[in-house]
Parts: C-alpha cells; sequence; structure tokens
C-alpha cells in the first residue's frame, strides 16, 4: 500500500466504512465484483471479462498503490465490501492531471449515500492527495441514476461518443462528463 492510497480518510456512512484498497482486500473485491458486474449493463466491465483470478485482482489493487494521482476507494459494511470507486490518473505529463472515475454500489445497498459518500471521497482526495486538476468519467446516456449522482457532485456534459458501448446488444451512447476540481 503506497502512502497516498493509505491516506484516503475513513469515513462512516449509515454504517458503511470507506477505505483505500490493500492487497488483503483481493479475496473480497472478487466477490463484489462477482455480483456487481452481474447487477447492471451500465459498466464497462462484463461479467466476461473479470479473469476471476485472485492474483489478478491482487496485482491490480497492487498497480493503484504505486501509481501516484490512482485510488481504489472501496466501501465495507462489516466484511463485505458494498461499493467501489475508481481514480486512474493520466500516464503522461500532459494530462496527468486528469483523473478517470468510475463506480459501482451492490444493488442490496442502492439509494442509501454510498455513491454520493464515495464520490465526496474521491473528489476530496484527487484534489489533496492526488494532485489532480479535473475528474473525467463516461457514462451511459440511459443511465440516469448515475447522470443524476454526477450532476450533483458537480460534473457538466462535454459531449456524446457515439455507439461507444454494447448494450444488451445494442450500440450505445456514452455521455463524456468532467469536473474541475480547483
Ligand atoms: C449509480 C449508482 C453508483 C448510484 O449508487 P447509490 O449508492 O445508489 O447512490 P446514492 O444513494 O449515493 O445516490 C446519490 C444521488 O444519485 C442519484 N440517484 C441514485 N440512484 C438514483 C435513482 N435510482 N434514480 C434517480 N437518481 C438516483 C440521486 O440524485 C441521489 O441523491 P438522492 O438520494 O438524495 O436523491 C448505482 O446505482 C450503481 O452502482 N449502478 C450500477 C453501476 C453504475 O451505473 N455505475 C456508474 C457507471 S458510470
Amino acid at each position: 500500500m503506497s502512502g497516498e492510497q493509505g491516506h484516503a480518510s475513513d469515513q462512516v456512512v449509515d454504517g458503511v466504512t470507506l477505505r483505500a484498497a490493500v492487497v488483503q482486500d483481493a479475496r473480497a473485491l472478487l466477490h463484489f465484483k462477482r455480483i456487481v458486474l452481474r447487477e447492471t449493463e451500465f459498466l464497462l466491465q462484463g461479467p466476461e471479462d473479470l479473469s476471476d483470478q485472485l492474483s489478478d485482482e491482487s496485482a491490480l489493487i497492487d498497480s493503484f498503490g504505486r501509481h501516484s494521482g490512482c485510488l481504489l476507494l472501496l466501501a465495507w459494511e462489516g466484511q463485505q465490501i458494498v461499493g467501489m470507486c475508481t481514480v486512474v490518473a493520466g500516464g503522461l505529463a500532459r494530462s496527468r492531471h486528469v483523473g478517470q472515475t468510475g463506480m459501482a454500489v451492490r444493488r442490496s445497498h442502492w439509494r442509501r449515500g454510498i455513491a454520493s459518500a464515495l464520490l465526496a471521497e474521491v473528489r476530496r482526495w484527487s484534489l489533496v492527495q492526488g494532485g489532480l486538476h479535473k475528474l473525467s468519467l463516461q457514462v451511459h446516456a440511459a443511465n440516469l441514476p448515475a447522470r443524476r449522482l454526477y450532476e450533483r457532485h458537480g460534473f457538466d456534459y462535454e459531449g456524446t461518443l457515439r455507439d461507444e458501448a454494447v448494450v444488451a446488444g445494442q450500440y450505445a451512447d456514452l455521455l463524456a462528463m468532467g469536473h474541475i476540481l480547483s
């Protein structure tokens, strides 16, 4: 775990604690992904893309910890992960100030403010610890719950990516959204 990851602060929302992932969380993260990837078609990663290997999950968590400007933030209820939000900063000097973000919450825990708490912490971390200037994301045009969430957190629409994803066998548009942190 890098210092930056470790400094993502704990917060509690309705019995749910937020903290940055450590390698020992790999098994719980894999379990979480097996569930959420089947619960929605609005994530770019589908169940068929999950390697299902514990070692891959460990390596993923480790890589987040080793790159500044990257964060894998988890929401825990007891020993179970119920939500996650990622930030991945650009790899080039001219785009290192931008973090790509994405998130998912277990369906059983929707509408409890967990995504909102994750996003608030991600915004704080990105500015204060990640040293980022902007957060960017892509959201399915039909994903109204996520669009409302991002709008409420100060994201603006920046464009339409036509036929960028596939949902239920059909091409679907993604909307680019961005939020200037400073
Ligand atoms: C989108 C998602 C992350 C929201 O998670 P959540 O924990 O239920 O969201 P919250 O309870 O924090 O809601 C925060 C705000 O988002 C909006 N929102 C969330 N769910 C909504 C819904 N079903 N309908 C309308 N607005 C919704 C509301 O503005 C809400 O604020 P409010 O409850 O005060 O009205 C969750 O539905 C999810 O994981 N969906 C599948 C994966 C996904 O779409 N990820 C985003 C990919 S870009």
